[in-house]
């Protein structure tokens, strides 16, 4: 009847009627399909390894802008080798919590099957943000310091919690974390939740600088702003350091990414559009290459100690759908979700 291997769609059509319904799963019930936080690593990786590879499809992020300090983005993806196609929705109105007593961030996910284009499934993104975030910067940590002792992490919010959580996973001779927040209380809640599940000591940092200055390798997830808050100044970092921020640039000086040895990004089109529109004031730092092709093997990641890099990961779509998709066909096979008639 056809060229194409539906081998994936019958699989589907085992659990649910394609084009007459699909499956709704809230975030409680994409947190009940039992991802481990290795797993969700190891699945992230394969997004990362394909988007090395150039196995994918992912226009740059669009977006709207109701608000002048908030943004929604569409951000739709392919992953073949994953049967992943779909577009997450995702939310940021940094004045939520004093304004409504909200989070920040909130998103949808829709996902669709590849060879009919009907909706499959509509889930939770806020979850599988919270997840793939993480797992980017700790894949990334590995990729880039694998030795590290020491990690900084400024915000404490939603992605500090993950990060400092995810990252003891996969660099495995951390000694001491250093956590940095605006509000104390996000400090306290962070290691209340946080520090009962990791053997590595969580430290409250008494200043950025504090921090800046412990620290081999350093993430930030605090805020997304046009103009950089500068927080971290250039004199405080050192030659041998690596930089994480899933923040853009908002948090550290602009001369740091620019006097880096490497700067890295997850991809090199999502960086440029943002340059367009306003958020790198100073122009875009060179860059050497995507975090994708060092994690697939194909770039070279740190060549020596002194090297200073600073891979700046604003979050792609290919982590998203193929998370998704992992999510859907557990949630799928362990029968959690309510399916809708479409
Ligand atoms: N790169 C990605 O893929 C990705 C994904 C999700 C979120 N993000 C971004 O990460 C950031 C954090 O997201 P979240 O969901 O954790 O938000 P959140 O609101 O839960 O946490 C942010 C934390 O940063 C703290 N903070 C704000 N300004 C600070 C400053 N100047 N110094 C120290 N701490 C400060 C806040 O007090 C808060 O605790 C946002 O900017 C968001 O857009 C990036």
């Amino acid at each position: 009847m056809t060229d194409l291997d539906l081998s994936d769609r019958q699989w589907l059509s085992k659990f649910i009627e394609i084009g007459k319904e699909m499956l709704y799963l809230t975030q409680e019930e994409c947190k009940s399909v039992g991802l481990t936080i290795e797993e969700i690593i190891d699945i992230t990786r394969e997004a990362l390894i394909a988007h090395g590879k150039k196995e994918y499809e992912m226009p740059a992020k669009i977006g709207i802008h109701p608000l002048p300090e908030a943004f929604f983005h569409a951000m739709p993806a392919y992953v073949p080798s994953k049967h992943a196609a779909g577009i997450k929705w995702i939310e940021c109105f940094p004045k939520n919590q004093e304004r409504f007593n909200l989070l920040q961030t909130s998103g949808l996910l829709i996902l669709n099957d590849e060879y009919s284009g009907w909706p499959l499934a509509i889930m939770d993104a806020m979850w599988i943000t919270a997840m793939r975030t993480p797992a980017v910067t700790a894949l990334a940590a590995q990729a880039l310091h694998p030795d590290a002792e020491t990690f900084g992490m400024f915000g404490c919010g939603v992605q500090g919690r993950g990060h400092v959580e995810f990252i003891t996973y996969t660099l495995k001779k951390l000694k001491k974390i250093y956590i940095y927040d605006i509000r104390e209380k996000a400090m306290d809640e962070l290691i209340a939740e946080v520090q009962p599940r990791i053997d590595v000591e969580i430290v409250k940092g008494k200043s950025p600088e504090e921090v800046a200055k412990s620290c081999e390798v350093l993430s930030s997830a605090t805020v997304i702003l046009k103009t950089p808050l500068k927080v971290v100044k250039d004199e405080w970092i050192s030659k041998g350091q690596t930089i994480l921020p899933c923040d853009l640039n908002t948090f550290w000086d602009p001369l740091i990414a620019k006097r880096a040895d490497k700067y890295i990004v997850d991809s090199i089109e999502q960086h440029k559009l943002y340059e367009q529109i306003g958020y790198f004031p100073d122009g875009l730092p060179e860059i050497y290459c995507e975090i994708g092709e060092v994690i697939a093997g194909l770039k070279k990641g740190r060549e020596s100690k002194e090297e200073l890099i600073v891979n700046s990961n604003i979050g792609m779509a290919v982590e998203d759908v193929v998370l998704g998709r992992e999510i859907l066909n557990r949630a799928l096979t362990m029968g959690i979700g309510r399916k809708l008639p479409l």
